[in-house]
């Protein structure tokens, strides 16, 4: 039993019987201590399940300082970062957006790829995406983005008219819609994609109060080829209905493999790269603008690292479903940026994981920092596990007696005033658009129009038109014939 109680035989049930006549004047007591305790536990076994980002895959593995293209610690205090070679240990877990727990894997959507890095100076936290982009930039957006993209609330199911009518109106989206809907959309494995920050971090120097904003990628190890690590559209199709977890179990399949040493088989790994953005004033587009990517030439990529996945879950509850990634959750030497979506962002992850796990999440075992945590008033809330015993709670000048060498402080300076404002839609929103279509192959140019023509055949003509009306914008809709 749950309180130690030793228990005869956990299958037998206490009841009464008339072995005169069986089946019929049989009962079960209501005093059968361990059938109340089971039932009463497995109808409280699940908790809400994340409202974007629902279904989804984790593995342990490692993050090593390379320094290949440039010395990291040059622009990061980070202690994680100090040296070439060295390790951290890190939880991945790589997602879906739109679709709830049970989706199937292989429908067109974003992808999440989240890393825990249990760094010695506390849990650094990256939620990243592919594509490089969001279709927003504007936080006030977010709640219609989400529900344009869920299920129609009068019929519960998946809407391509809601979903282009929420596109038509907040066009700045395209330049997304633009990658999602192309291959890439589709993988064939979380291990082919790419993994971007979006929003631009800061990678700060305490002693010489130095910063740079910094953009993020993780670019996989291996060559990806589009004909064999995208689905096309019947591929991806076909795939739904045979093997609704197709992510999830490949994940689990390429790293068993790799521990078998099966030939040609490698550990899913990627390259970490960073864009240094030294003198924002360079950029054509806002440096803070979530819908854009930045020039390569202006802001090349440099790589510092790499992520190697080693491990499959034990405990797929404790490990992955109670994974709480935050991108509040920063270290000294690598700090937030001002992108209005990261800043609403720092509040959105913390304040959903308190209702979906509890005030408590960062005392559960995947989310539990390895570096040594004091915070003595955090007190109490359900389920606490480390309450500090007899400590005081409360803080008197002097308690932090062993301060931190380096510590995030804000090093940028903000001047403005204060100001309600739209972000307007214009010209460069949809140069991005184009560039992106050109630089597709004449395949994946084809595969691009398949793609958005199965979604956007099933909605109404009045959205068709429109699409069509904001392709045209982007210079690119006259190709918008299916192949
Ligand atoms: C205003 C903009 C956004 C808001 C309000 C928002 C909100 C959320 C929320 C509420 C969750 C569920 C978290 C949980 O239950 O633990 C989530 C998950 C996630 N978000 Fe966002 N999000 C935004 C934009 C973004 C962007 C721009 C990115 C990538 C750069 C991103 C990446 C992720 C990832 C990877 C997850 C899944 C984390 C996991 O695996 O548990 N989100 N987001």
């Amino acid at each position: 039993m749950a309180n130690g109680c030793p228990l005869q035989d956990p299958l037998l049930t206490e009841g009464t019987r008339d072995n005169t006549a069986p089946n019929i004047k049989t009962s079960q007591l209501i005093q059968d201590l361990n059938v109340l305790d089971t039932i009463a536990h497995i109808t409280h076994e699940r908790i809400p399940e994340r409202y974007v980002h629902a279904k989804g895959v984790g593995a342990f593995g490692t993050f090593e300082v390379t320094n290949k293209d440039f010395k990291v610690s040059d622009y990061s205090d980070a202690k994680f970062l100090s040296e070439a070679n060295k390790k951290t240990r890190l939880f991945a877990r790589f997602s879906t957006v739109a679709g709830e727990k049970g989706y199937p894997d292989t429908v067109r959507d974003l992808k999440g790829l989240a890393f825990k890095l249990y760094t010695e100076e506390g849990n650094l936290d990256w939620a990243f995406l592919n594509p490089e982009i969001f279709p927003i930039r504007d936080p006030s957006k977010f709640p219609s983005l989400v529900h344009a993209s869920k299920r129609c609330p009068a019929s519960n199911l998946p809407d391509a008219t809601m979903f282009w009518d929420y596109f038509n109106n907040h066009p700045e989206g395209y330049n997304a819609l633009m990658r999602i809907f192309s291959d890439e959309g589709t993988p064939v494995s979380y291990s082919a994609l790419q993994a971007h920050s979006v929003h631009c971090y800061t990678f700060t120097k305490w002693g010489q109060w130095k910063h740079t904003l910094v953009r993020i990628k993780l670019v996989p190890d291996r060559v990806i080829d589009p004909a064999k690590d995208y689905f096309d559209l019947a591929g991806a199709v076909a795939k739904a209905g045979a093997d609704p977890d197709w992510l999830t179990r490949r994940l689990y399949c390429e790293i068993d493999a790799a521990r078998k040493g099966d030939p040609g088989c490698q550990f899913p790994a990627w390259k970490v790269m960073a864009q240094l953005v030294q003198d924002p004033s360079q950029s054509t587009v806002n440096i803070f603008d979530s819908t854009k990517i930045l020039s390569e030439k202006t802001f090349p990529w440099k790589e510092f690292g790499k992520i190697t996945l080693t491990e499959c879950p034990q405990n797929f509850f404790t490990q992955v479903e109670q994974a709480a990634f935050n991108p509040a959750n920063v270290v000294p030497g690598w700090d937030i940026s001002p992108d209005p979506l990261l800043q609403i962002r720092l509040f959105a992850y913390g304040e959903t994981q308190r209702y979906r796990l509890g005030v408590n999440n960062d005392q559960l075992p995947t989310n539990r920092p390895c570096s040594y945590v004091y915070s003595p008033t955090r007190r109490d809330g359900a389920y606490n596990m480390t309450n500090y015993a007899n400590a005081r709670n409360y803080i008197v000048p002097g308690d932090n007696s062993h301060p931190p060498q380096n510590y995030n402080t804000s090093f940028l300076q903000w001047s403005g005033s204060l100001e309600r404002f739209k972000s307007e839609i214009n010209s460069v929103d949809y140069q991005q658009c184009n560039d992106h279509y050109l630089g597709l192959s004449e395949t994946m140019r084809k595969h691009f129009v398949d793609n958005v023509v199965a979604s956007l055949s099933t909605a109404t003509k009045t959205q068709q038109d429109k699409a069509l009306g904001q392709w045209t914008l982007a210079a690119i809709s006259p190709q918008l014939t299916p192949s």
